[in-house]
């Protein structure tokens, strides 16, 4: 995909697709509920389709109609022993959420995945599943998937996390509705929430105190109707082409605003950025608005701390507007990001190089300085989704012609992503 500097401003509204992590786990939970569940606005992304294949093969019909996936679930004992190896393909959260579902069933499972999967660290599941009871082994003993599960009573934990991770909480939590007591996660900063809201929502006990969650065993499950909220981590790419492009004013509908998926929002103000909430709302517990984003100038800042879960998928679409902001941006606390679909410091590091921009990697972040005009360059985003998308914003911005090499890797999250960047742009992309 060859992409020049846009040659006019992004003008319009959009209305990005569902979220990811929410998208997940209105399936799963689904799966494990009694009655139908009814989800609208469901990302029809690659990862997501992954889950929908595992819990199909677990025997649980999930339909798709003109509006809507109906998750026919089969309650908490309902699921299938599946025939052959389950395959996450891409997907972390699948791999993650679905290991400690496994680890409560009455059946072995494998749990495998694609290249990227397979190097991705999976001890920091199999400890807390291991102390709970779980018989979880990791095939080539190297801590990564294939995972093999032996179904098994699980036992009341309380489980101390190192890493602030939704998706360990999240796997933590889903075997805690199968052990004997409750199961408590606490994490150092608080990582997004969803799997807490929607759980509850189906009829499962839970409660905080700080970044302590503890989960009831659960009786039974209900289905749901869900609206699945617009993906901020999705809608990001849109907040930076807009500031980036000068002119450009561009209206993000109904963006999911959770406190613990915000962080971009709040480094943005911090930076200088015109980004104004409207129509503000609560839909299926997931607190929304409209998003109304103007271009002007940015100004660096520091990210780090307790902010970084919040933000950690945005930190590549934030590194592309660091090397356009005046002054130096230091991101750190976030050595996460070596582990996600690729190692994000190195990708960004390397494609904003090239590009022309100030950037050094550090152990734990980036080090970006601003203001050297960026041009364009040959960049290889390393099958990950996100460096692609923010690959593209760059390229929106840099003088010349940037070619992303494999940018069909946008469908892990955003199967549409370029045909709506061309429509917020007039078509010229
Ligand atoms: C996710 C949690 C985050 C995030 C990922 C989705 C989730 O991962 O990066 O894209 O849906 O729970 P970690 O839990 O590894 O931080």
């Amino acid at each position: 995909m060859e992409l020049t500097r846009s040659r006019g401003p992004l003008r319009g509204s959009l209305d990005v697709p569902g979220d990811k992590s929410v998208s997940h786990r209105a399936v799963m939970f689904g799966a494990l509920a009694e009655g139908t569940t009814e989800i609208t606005h469901f990302l029809e992304g690659a990862d997501c389709l992954s889950t929908i294949s595992c819990f199909r093969q677990m025997g649980i019909p999930i339909e798709r109609t003109p509006s809507s996936i109906l998750v026919r679930g089969k309650g908490l004992r309902g699921l299938a022993a599946p025939a052959g190896d389950l395959d996450a393909g891409n997907s972390g959260t699948t791999v993650r959420l679905l290991s400690g579902i496994l680890a409560g069933q009455s059946f072995a499972s494998v749990l495998t995945g694609d290249a990227s999967i397979r190097r991705r660290p999976m001890r920091r599941v199999m400890d807390p599943l291991r102390a709970m009871g779980a018989r979880i082994r990791d095939l080539e003993g190297n801590g990564c998937a294939p995972l093999a599960i032996e179904g098994t009573a699980l036992h009341a934990a309380d489980w101390d996390s190192r890493i602030a991770s939704a998706q360990v909480k999240s796997c933590v939590l889903l075997a805690g509705l199968y052990a004997d007591g409750p199961v408590s996660f606490t994490e150092p900063a608080l990582s997004r929430d969803h799997t807490e809201r929607m759980l509850q929502s189906f009829g499962a006990s839970l409660t905080r105190e700080g970044t302590r969650v503890t989960i009831e065993p659960a009786p039974r499950l209900e289905g749901q109707k869900i609206y699945v909220p617009g993906d901020i981590s999705s809608a990001a790419y849109f907040i930076a082409a807009a500031l980036l492009v000068p002119g450009s004013q561009v209206l993000l509908r109904r963006v999911g605003i959770n406190p613990t998926r915000d962080g971009m929002l709040r480094v943005l103000r911090a930076m200088g950025a015109d980004i104004r909430l409207e129509n503000e709302t609560v839909l299926c517990g997931e607190p929304c608005a409209d998003l109304l984003v103007t271009a002007g100038p940015l100004k660096a800042t520091e990210i780090g701390g307790d902010i970084i879960p919040a933000l950690i998928d945005e930190l590549p679409v934030l590194a592309v507007l660091a090397a356009f902001a005046e002054g130096t941006t230091v991101i750190r606390d976030a050595a996460e990001l070596k582990v996600k679909e690729s190692d994000r410091i190195a990708v960004m590091t390397d494609g904003l190089r090239r590009m022309g921009a100030d950037v050094q990697a550090t152990e734990d972040g980036m080090i970006i300085t601003g203001g050297k005009p960026l041009h364009g360059a040959v960049i290889d985003p390393a099958a990950d989704h996100r460096a692609a998308m923010s690959f593209a914003v760059a390229a929106l911005a840099a003088g010349g012609t940037t070619t992303i090499t494999d940018e069909q890797c946008v469908a892990i999250s955003y199967p549409t992503f370029f045909a709506d960047l061309s429509s917020l742009s007039g078509g010229q992309i």
